[in-house]
């Protein structure tokens, strides 16, 4: 889905084409006949070439799933998924065929516009051959069948991901391209779409995605169905459907929120105690970077063994650390991460340099170390650092590098020099206008320095060459 603004600028450009056609003479050509070529298979992100595909623009998924979990030990740490997504997009060319990403699950049936396609399954990519050639700007509904076992499936650090399965269900978190594990998609950040989901699960346990229940659970025959409409425009990355036996508290925050929190019973106790601090802090981020952007917020909080925490859009995903920190980080990545997504994945940093500095802001507020103290801290990393500390390009890290320490804290550092440079006032305007401009769509740090320099009016040039590109430690700026 593009942003609000982007169809505005695009609506502008017909018009300008509408009106010069008025004045133009009389035409006697006759139009090429379309060419219809094959959508590319990524969206072009050079870290995971094969990540998103081109000539689509989904718009719309909705996510009919059915799920097995695991039997009892010791039976081995596998699921079943079977799943029916129904997928509106709109083609961005004349389209002879085109992909979506699908992994380690089996298409079994695709219809697209209601008539079966033809389908193949290369690698991670599900090809699509429709019997009826898609047209560019004319919208089309495709429907995929999909299933098979689920299991703990990695990323290409090594960490779990995906579709992870537990005991009691699965815990899902797919940054940065881990939503093929569990649905047919266009997995980039450039392509955000809407989402709802139906998911049936064994009586008892709780389904939980994104947005909010559109109903209380339905329970018939032993399995209990669970209906969530995400109306906000999403990155892949971002969607969750875990599934547990949760315990689940519903509340509204003092901004209104209404909030959603599914806890495993055996993370009751000191994870709780801490997610009491959410409303607070949606009050407190909502002051610093503009209204709290989704229509629900909550937490997940899941199996320890994944080790991390992800901001899945207005309802974070917590394993090991479901701690006040960690709840600030990730509650601050709805705006900074969600809200406003990555263009490329070599634009991390401003996902967790944003996140990470809402982290010390948060400890300032709460009469803990202040932001110059965290600052000091970083700059306390000797230039020769033998773990290379400030050898990493933070505005280029590479597909290895996306989540290595200089990303979370050197950026959070780029932030805070950035505000003692340009002052509160410059710098609080460019974090709201930053949301403002940006929201719901996606942004580069190219498009970040440059409004950085328009808010504030100064050449910021050096400043971010030494603070983002140059591969040692900062010393002027
Ligand atoms: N984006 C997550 C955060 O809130 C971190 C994350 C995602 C991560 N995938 C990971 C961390 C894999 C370590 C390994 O910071
Ligand atoms: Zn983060």
């Amino acid at each position: 889905m593009p942003s609000r603004r982007r169809r505005t600028a695009l609506l502008v450009v017909i018009a300008a084409v509408a009106a010069s056609a008025v004045v133009a003479a009389p035409s006697v050509a006759v139009a090429a006949p379309p060419v219809y070529t094959p959508g590319a298979d990524g969206a072009g992100d050079p870290y995971f070439p094969f990540a998103g595909n081109g000539g689509i623009d989904v718009l719309h998924y909705d996510l009919d799933l059915d799920y097995a979990p695991p039997a009892p030990e010791p039976a081995p740490l596998t699921g079943h998924l079977s799943g029916v997504a129904t997928i509106d997009l709109v083609p961005t060319q004349d389209l002879s065929r085109f992909n979506l990403d699908l992994r380690g699950l089996t298409a079994t049936a695709v219809t697209v516009a209601r008539k079966a396609a033809t389908f193949a399954q290369v690698g991670d990519e599900l090809v699509i051959t429709p019997t009826k050639k898609l047209k560019e700007g004319k919208r089309a509904q495709v429907v995929v069948t999909y299933g098979g076992p689920t299991t703990r499936p990695t990323d290409i650090e090594g960490a779990l991901y995906g579709w992870v399965t537990t005991r009691d269900g699965a815990m899902v978190v797919n940054e940065p391209d881990g939503a093929s594990t569990w649905f047919p998609v266009n997995d980039h950040p450039v392509d955000k779409a809407t989402y709802t989901f139906e998911i049936s699960v064994p009586e008892g346990l709780v389904a939980v995605a994104n947005g909010l229940p559109t109903g209380p659970p339905v329970t018939a025959g032993g399995t209990t169905t669970w209906n969530w409409d995400a109306p906000d425009p999403m990155a892949a990355y971002l969607a969750t459907a875990s599934v547990g036996d949760y315990v689940v508290n519903q509340y509204t925050a003092a901004d209104g929120t209404p909030i959603f929190d599914a806890v495993d019973p055996t993370r009751l106790g000191a994870p709780s105690a801490d997610l009491a601090l959410t409303s607070d802090m949606i009050v407190f981020f909502a002051g610093l970077y503009g209204a709290y952007p989704f229509n629900s917020y909550g937490a997940i909080v899941d199996d320890d063994s994944v080790g991390y925490a992800l901001e899945t859009q207005t309802r974070s995903v917590f394993s090991r650390s479901a701690r006040e920190g960690t709840i600030a980080h990730e509650l601050a990545h709805q705006w900074m991460g969600d809200e406003v997504s990555p263009f490329r994945w070599a634009d991390i940093w401003l996902n967790e340099g944003w996140a990470t500095y809402s982290q010390w802001m948060w400890t300032e507020h709460r009469g803990g170390a202040t932001a110059q103290q965290s600052f000091d801290e970083v700059m306390a990393i000797a230039a020769d650092d033998p773990d290379e500390f400030w050898q990493v390009v933070v505005a280029d890290p590479g597909a290895l590098g996306l989540f290595v320490d200089p990303i979370y804290d050197r950026g959070a550092a780029t932030l805070h020099a950035l505000r003692v440079k340009i002052g509160d006032d410059a710098f609080f305007e460019l974090a709201k206008a930053w949301v403002d401009r940006f929201g719901g769509a996606t942004a580069s740090t190219a498009e970040f320095t440059a409004l950085a320099e328009e808010v504030s009016g100064e050449d910021l040039d050096a400043f971010f060459e030494a603070w983002l590109y140059a591969p040692e430690k900062p010393t002027e700026w």
